[in-house]
């Protein structure tokens, strides 16, 4: 087997389980066959290759550009017969038949849509999430689509910001552990296999930090924060063998990413030993000059590719600029060169050519495939996260015969799907209301009371009320619309728009049992609505088998097992707010004095009061990493293989895990560390292993967590990425709030 990936301190153990992997083969072939392509290339062809545009919808109006040779890859185009006559143009009528490289966002789904990539973090499961991206990559594929820009591995600790929708949430390791599940379900075992297409991982690198949560703006995350927060899920997905890295739209600290050669050179490739290719993002590298760090476009394009950009996506800077800029000696065709190597190593590796066409008949048997539809079903029932039971209203007995279905999410096929659906169908989607008047047994009454999220017509809400009164039980879906998160979709109230929290209070003062269903792309602040209703299921926009999934789990044909990937705040004053913060030096310990207990007149002091906001406290409405279960399980206690350890040695951490409770499920055990002291102030807890198990009611199982010390390793800027002896606490848990800690030492 070849080894791409030279490794250099790898961020996470993952990583080193990411490079046993079967590579897609870098090989002295490969790297032959370039070297005799790059010698006959003319330098107008080898811009070319670095040159992405979009589809500009006809095969006629690309076709001379094409022949020329003028274009690397095109986005956007997935009508299977167009990606043929384009290949048959580049293979047979360009002057050295280098094949196109067809991509497109395929985020969460081609045409069967699973729950966004935060509804899939939060089922914890990575078979899943592995799955899910090798059904996209089937889909994809069948159209010609040979590249998606997926996974986006963006921690995220801003609710407001729409994009959340896209990542993994506010965790690093979690966001690595599902990045390299993406990658490895769309990249399959082998690249050159035709339905598997070539991975990137986005938005090199900090986005998700954008100012006030609003999309496209600045970061300021020093490079500690860089390095052990925002970095690890890239490293871990380049060394899972992503194939290709996008350059995001942010600048940090007055840098744009896609001008940064500290990160997209020096790290990527210096440290890490990437060998695929970096695309911009949509015009990232124009954008430069708004950004104000370039004066023109010959300026654009000097800089990304001196910072170690590869492919332009839709600035047209490098074809513009480059020829008269190797000319004038202001770049060199040595860098371009290098370039070209990068993105055809990938085309090779992806067997384009070999065979860059797609079998126009597979669409009808691989769209919407039966097994597809079944793990986009398991992918939303897993990702399901109960967040009150109050009586255990749910699942439903036999007891309920009528259920008043109402909210504008009860049947919203279009935003069921949640955002970045370019090519799912709205009527394959299943939803609510379709899959439980389905059931037999129970009778529906229906009466949506609002007809979309945003709906702030009333008119429609007495109905609503009237259903519940006449039904044994109430489920109100509320939520999001679709097109409410996203990209460039950020919000600065993050509540329940329309008249949805009204509708939740009328419902709440018939006094049936209410069920509110939360289907939205980000966390909401649904304090309020969450103390009115007795039980609360919230799904991040489910996708295609949405309906089916939650009248399972409503009915108890299956039970939740989701957790939160992200913190919920209380109110959106609160954010950014996430469990793996740093204590400070007031750390709140929950005792705090809020706005109604300040007494008249009070005079000015500080004493007793600590880091928190008066008229929210401290706390979160529900903390990362939770989610409840109709059963109950109960953790045994941890036993550790020793409470001292080397600095190269090994922690073994073994518990009971028992189902208490009276339904099979499945519960996310989930293992946290604390550093206690180092040379930099460490978060109070951050997330180190985490398992599924499933158990029977009454079931025991045995569940062992490897803890290398390497993984208790941090970046700091003397010392770089080392392990620090000292000592340290360890809970195991069902939440990041919960368990009592255990002490061991590293020496
Ligand atoms: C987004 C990327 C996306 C690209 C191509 C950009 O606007 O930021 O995530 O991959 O467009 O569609």
């Amino acid at each position: 087997m070849n080894t791409i990936f030279k490794l250099g301190a790898c961020a996470f153990a993952l990583v080193a389980v990411a490079c046993s992997k079967p590579q897609s083969g870098a090989n002295a072939e490969i790297e032959s066959n370039i070297d005799a392509l790059l010698s006959q290339m003319t330098l107008d062809e080898k811009i070319g290759q670095l040159n992405q545009v979009s589809s500009y919808g006809s095969v006629e109006a690309m076709a001379d550009e094409v022949r020329a040779g003028r274009i690397g890859s095109i986005l956007n185009e997935i009508e299977p017969a167009n990606v043929n006559r384009l290949q048959r143009i580049a293979m047979e009528e360009s002057r050295l038949g280098i094949p196109l490289l067809i991509a497109r966002d395929v985020i969460h789904g081609f045409k069967t849509i699973f729950p966004i990539p935060l509804g899939q973090a939060a089922t914890f499961d990575p078979e899943i999430v592995r799955e899910g991206a090798r059904v996209a990559a089937a889909e994809a594929s069948a159209a010609g689509v040979r590249w998606t820009f997926s996974p986006m591995l963006d921690v995220a600790r801003d609710a407001r910001w729409g994009r959340v929708a896209e990542g993994n949430g506010e965790d690093p390791y979690l966001t690595s552990v599902m990045g390299v599940a993406m990658v490895r379900g769309y990249q399959g075992d082998t690249l050159g296999n035709p339905a598997s297409i070539a991975a990137c991982a986005k938005h090199f690198v900090g986005y998700g930090a954008a100012e006030s949560g609003k999309d496209y703006n600045s970061t300021n995350i020093p490079p500690a924060q860089l390095h052990n927060v925002y970095l690890p899920p890239f490293e871990a997905a380049a060394a899972a063998g992503a194939q290709t890295i996008m350059s995001s739209f942010n600048d940090n600290d007055g840098v744009p990413a896609t001008g940064n050669r500290a990160l997209l050179t020096d790290i990527l490739r210096g440290e890490w030993g990437f060998d695929g290719f970096v695309v911009t993002d949509w015009n990232s590298a124009g954008e430069m000059l708004s950004h104000g760090f370039c004066a023109d476009s010959a300026e654009v394009a000097t800089k990304a590719l001196n910072a170690g950009v590869d492919m332009d996506m839709m600035s047209f800077a490098f074809v513009k600029e480059l020829p008269r800029l190797v000319k004038e000696g202001r770049v060199s065709e040595a860098q371009i060169d290098n370039a070209v190597r990068n993105i055809l190593r990938v085309k090779y590796r992806l067997g384009l050519f070999d065979n860059p066409y797609v079998d126009e008949s597979l669409r009808d048997s691989v769209f919407y495939a039966p097994s597809h539809l079944a793990a986009a079903k398991q992918a939303a029932t897993e990702s399901a996260v109960l967040l009150k039971n109050d009586n255990h209203v749910l699942p439903f007995g036999s007891n309920v015969k009528r259920i008043a279905v109402v909210g504008p999410m009860a049947d919203a096929p279009h935003d069921q799907m949640g955002t970045w659906v370019f090519d799912g169908d709205k009527d394959k989607s299943i939803t609510p209301l379709t899959a439980l008047r389905e059931r037999k047994g129970i009778s529906i009454n229906y009466a949506p009371g609002l007809a979309y999220s945003r709906d702030n017509n009333k008119a429609g809400i007495a109905q609503a009320v009237a259903a519940a009164r006449q039904s044994d039980v109430v489920v109100a879906f509320v939520g999001e619309e679709a097109i409410l998160s996203g990209e460039a979709h950020s919000l600065a109230d993050i509540s329940l728009k329309g008249a949805q929290r009204q509708l939740i209070a009328d419902l709440s003062a018939t006094g049936k049992p209410l069920v509110m269903v939360v289907m939205a792309g980000r966390p909401l602040t649904i304090a309020d609505e969450v103390a009115k209703a007795d039980a609360v299921l919230y799904m991040f926009h489910p996708g295609t088998m949405g309906g089916p999934a939650i009248a399972d789990l409503l009915l108890g044909d299956a039970n939740p097992s989701g957790k939160l990937p992200m913190t919920f705040p209380r109110m959106v004053g609160q954010v950014p707010i996430y469990y793996a913060h740093n204590n400070t030096g007031r750390p709140c310990y929950g005792s705090e004095a809020l706005i109604n207990d300040i007494p008249l007149e009070a005079g000015q002091t500080s004493l007793g009061n600590t880091s928190y906001h008066l008229d929210a406290g401290f706390d979160p409405l529900f903390p990362f990493g939770y989610g409840q279960s109709y059963t109950t399980f109960a953790y045994g206690e941890p036993h550790l293989s020793a409470d001292h350890i080397a600095k190269d040695g090994k922690l073994t951490v073994d518990f009971d895990l028992t189902n208490t409770g009276d339904y099979e499920g499945a519960e996310v055990a989930q293992l946290y560390v604390r550093d206690l002291h180092g040379s930099l102030a460490r978060p109070v807890k951050e997330l180190k292993r985490f398992q599924r198990v499933n158990l029977k009611p009454g079931e025991t199982q045995h569940v062992t967590f490897e803890l290398p010390a390497e993984d208790l390793a941090f970046w700091n800027p003397e010392e770089k990425r080392h392990v620090e002896p000292g000592q340290f606490q360890l809970w195991v848990a069902g939440d990041s709030q919960s368990g009592q800690p255990i002490a061991f030492t590293i020496e």
